[in-house]
């Protein structure tokens, strides 16, 4: 475990489990420098520079095949090759087997939700090991007043649940690992406004607790109500950076980018 996730686990305390320390540590959760990506000969990222400090909700932006989701995967190791530097809470993870990378603390909800169907939202919950990442996982409680429908739906089996229940079973899960940095890839996609609705009030009370959030967005007003920077990526670069304050000046641009 590294020096930073012990001494977060000190300042965590028994009464703020769920609490992380502040932006004051000055370590990123995220940092992203010049990251190319791969797949077999598909060269698909072409330098990326991303940061996520710790608290900070960011959202990353683009139209389809941009390559957002390939820069999840490639922090998570899921690429075939990638080249460049990203750091996990200050500890570099290019190099590092996969298997190593969510000890770190990194939690990632991929597009496809795998929830596994036979088993009731209870025991999908009970079921992510908690990793070494130097904090609890959110305790069960604690996940259902995050998401009261999950609460509602305790007992039913995966397979019985509604697209938008099975979507906040799938972020609720990583949350069970100790995960403070959530990469979470369109999680509102496809879903009904009030299940988004449900979801952002999640994300703004885990934003609360201090966890550090890149949210891979296509629908800009969700993703505009939440972040507090925002990267679009075009081609596997980021074509820009905005931080919120400075939205409103970059509106015009920002449509032609997402085509919206
Ligand atoms: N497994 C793969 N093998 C080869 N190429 C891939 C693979 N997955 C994605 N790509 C290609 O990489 C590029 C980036 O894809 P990526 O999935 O990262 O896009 P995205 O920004 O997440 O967009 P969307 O989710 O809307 O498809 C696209 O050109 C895509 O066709
Ligand atoms: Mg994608």
């Amino acid at each position: 475990m590294s020096a930073i996730a012990t001494s977060q686990h000190a300042m965590a305390g028994a009464a703020e489990q769920s609490k992380v320390a502040g932006p004051e540590r000055g370590v990123e959760a995220l940092n992203i420098a010049n990251l190319h990506a791969w797949y077999g000969e598909s060269h698909v990222l072409h330098g990326v520079d991303l940061v996520v400090r710790p608290g900070e909700t960011v959202c990353l932006l683009g139209r389809n095949g941009a390559g957002r989701t390939t820069t999840l995967r490639a922090i998570m190791g899921l690429t075939s090759a990638r080249s460049g530097s990203i750091r996990v809470f200050g500890q570099e993870v290019i190099g590092l087997p996969r298997h190593r990378v969510a000890s770190l603390g990194v939690g990632y909800c991929p597009e496809e939700r795998g929830i596994f169907a036979s088993l009731s939202t209870r025991e999908n919950l009970l079921l992510p090991p908690e990793l070494p990442t130097g904090f609890s996982g959110v305790a069960i409680e604690e996940i259902y007043a995050l998401f009261p429908n999950l609460k509602e739906r305790e007992n039913s089996p995966g397979s019985r649940l509604s697209g938008g229940e099975q979507q906040m079973l799938a972020v609720a899960r990583i949350l069970r690992t100790g995960a403070r940095l959530l990469l979470l890839d369109e999680i509102s996609e496809g879903l009904a406004p009030v299940i988004v609705q449900a979801l952002g009030r999640a994300i703004e009370e885990l934003k609360a607790k201090g966890f550090s959030i890149l949210l891979v967005e296509q629908n800009f007003r969700f993703s505009a109500n939440l972040a507090d920077r925002f990267y679009v990526m075009e081609g596997g670069r980021i074509v820009l950076e905005i931080a919120r304050a400075d939205l409103d000046g970059h509106r015009a641009e920002l449509r032609g980018l997402l085509g919206i």
